[in-house]
């Protein structure tokens, strides 16, 4: 069979990208005519992000034992039944020390759900965009509550049975939320 040589395929792909014919030498064209301007669903197709204070939470719901459910398909194979990690997929249950570690004082403390994680926005946001890791970006929102619902449940941070949605979400604190603190260095001689 002939296959076009690489020289022929570079030609054929400067031809195709070739500027509009009324460009004059030496002039720059208006438009490449690459890519086209987005449409509103592909816009909203990668607008996913939610931040710490919920802005950006979807409208849907879940439970600790809705998410029970998918977490026993879709996570437990890399992340273990109870949540307790497997090789390199990390542990999601398990707080110790329950009040929150104080990492300075020993950066080897595992750091996990229960005890570093500031917002429990940043879960939603986290399982959403990444997981499971061989389909990121593929559970639904109601999905992703439920297993946010059934983390914080096995941590031990909310009851069991309670509804976790875009307003119920942000209120929860996470028991490590009080190590950090705002970064409000300026810079110059207060930078370390
Ligand atoms: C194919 C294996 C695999 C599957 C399936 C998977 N994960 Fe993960 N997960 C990982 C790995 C590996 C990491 C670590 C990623 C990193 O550090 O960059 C991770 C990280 C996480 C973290 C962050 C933990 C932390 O404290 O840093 C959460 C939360 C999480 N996964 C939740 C889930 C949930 C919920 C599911 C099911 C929808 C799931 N994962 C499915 C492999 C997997």
């Amino acid at each position: 069979m002939m296959r076009p040589t690489i020289a022929f395929s570079v030609l054929m792909l400067l031809m195709a990208c070739k500027p509009a014919d009324d460009v004059k030498a030496g002039e720059r064209p208006t438009s490449y005519g690459l890519g086209h301007t987005p449409t509103a669903a592909e816009i909203a197709a990668i607008d996913i992000d939610a931040n710490p204070s919920g802005v950006g939470l979807p409208t849907g719901s879940g439970t600790a034992a809705t998410g029970a459910v998918v977490y026993a398909q879709k996570c437990a194979a890399c992340h273990g039944p109870k949540g307790e990690g497997i090789e390199r997929s990390p542990k999601l249950v398990g707080r110790e020390p329950a009040a929150g570690a104080v990492f300075a004082a020993d950066f080897k403390q595992p750091k996990t759900i229960g005890n570093y994680w500031p917002y429990a926005t940043t879960l939603y946001d986290y399982i959403h965009r990444t997981m499971p890791l061989s389909s990121p970006n593929s559970l639904t929102p109601d999905e992703t509550y439920g297993l946010v619902a059934f983390l914080l449940t096995e941590n031990g941070i909310i009851p069991p049975g309670t509804t976790i949605d875009a307003k119920s979400l942000p209120a929860v604190k996470m028991p490590a939320q009080k190590q950090f603190v705002p970064d409000n260095r300026t810079g110059g001689a207060t930078f370390k």
